[in-house]
């Protein structure tokens, strides 16, 4: 193999909901992976709630990725597999728009292992929760479970987060899906708040993996996520022993 060989190493970014942070934390995770001197590249490979403007391509308009592209201080090449108009479901929103299923779930894996092979490491952000449908009869669960990636859950700090973290992660961990932890997106250390004030108690014992990082409120500008960013320093280690472990 040649040195300068990519990685070609994926990891998912899953999380308890929809809107929990899941696009926050990739970037937050894609910068700590530049920062240990990866090339590291970020996917999408399924998006909904996106309009493709004639010629457009889905990695060019999916949100997330315009998102992601933006916050991050360094470059990265990102590849979305699928846009899709209705802010539903992917499966609903697949039929809806083309009167009948037409993702081909394969094909989009046969993608993502080609981009993925371009970088040493891809961060890759799931569609909403795991129990997702994206087409009649696959879950983001099941369809996971065929690739055998590990994954990151993002979770958030307030009231319920509880059990739908221990849900998520047991669901994943069931199917022998490696769960490298848990980041909890949104933390606010100062609050008075007694769910919050007291979630890394109830995750210390009860949650079967570590949570990575309790990631604050960050300002979200233009290029404002760089390697030495507070928030990401934090996930450097986690990251750094998977690189090399795995
Ligand atoms: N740590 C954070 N700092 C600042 N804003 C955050 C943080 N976590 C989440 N948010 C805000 O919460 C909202 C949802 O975040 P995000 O888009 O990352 O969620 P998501 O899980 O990727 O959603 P989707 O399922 O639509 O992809 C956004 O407005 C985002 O700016
Ligand atoms: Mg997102």
């Amino acid at each position: 193999m040649s040195e300068n060989t990519p990685l070609g190493k994926r990891l998912w970014i899953t999380g308890t909901d929809t809107d929990v942070g899941k696009t926050v934390v990739t970037a937050l995770v894609a910068a700590a992976f530049q920062g240990i001197g990866l090339k590291t590249q970020v996917a999408k490979p399924l998006q909904s709630g996106a309009v493709l403007l004639p010629g457009q391509s889905p990695t060019v308009a999916s949100p997330d990725l315009q998102s992601v592209r933006a916050w991050l201080k360094t470059a990265v090449p990102t590849w979305c597999g699928v846009c899709l108009e209705a802010p539903a479901t992917p499966w609903i929103a697949d039929e809806t728009q083309h009167g009948h299923p037409s993702i081909d779930l394969e094909r989009i894996t046969a993608q993502l292992i080609d981009f993925g092979a371009q970088g040493d490491v891809t961060v890759v952000e799931a569609a909403g929760g795991v129990y997702v449908p994206l087409t009649p009869t696959q879950t983001v669960l099941g369809w996971l479970t065929t690739i055998a990636d590990p994954v990151i859950v993002v979770a958030r700090p307030n009231l319920g987060t509880i059990n739908h973290t221990l849900l998520t992660v047991n669901a994943l961990l069931e199917r022998n899906i490696p769960v490298l932890g848990v980041v909890v997106s949104g933390w606010d250390s100062d609050s008075t708040d007694i769910a919050q004030q007291t979630l890394p108690q109830v995750f210390e014992r009860f949650l079967p993996v570590p949570v990575l990082a309790w990631v604050p409120r960050v300002a979200l500008n233009p290029q404002c996520i760089r390697p030495d960013h507070g928030a990401v320093e934090a996930l450097f280690p986690a990251l750094a022993s998977w690189v090399k472990g795995a």
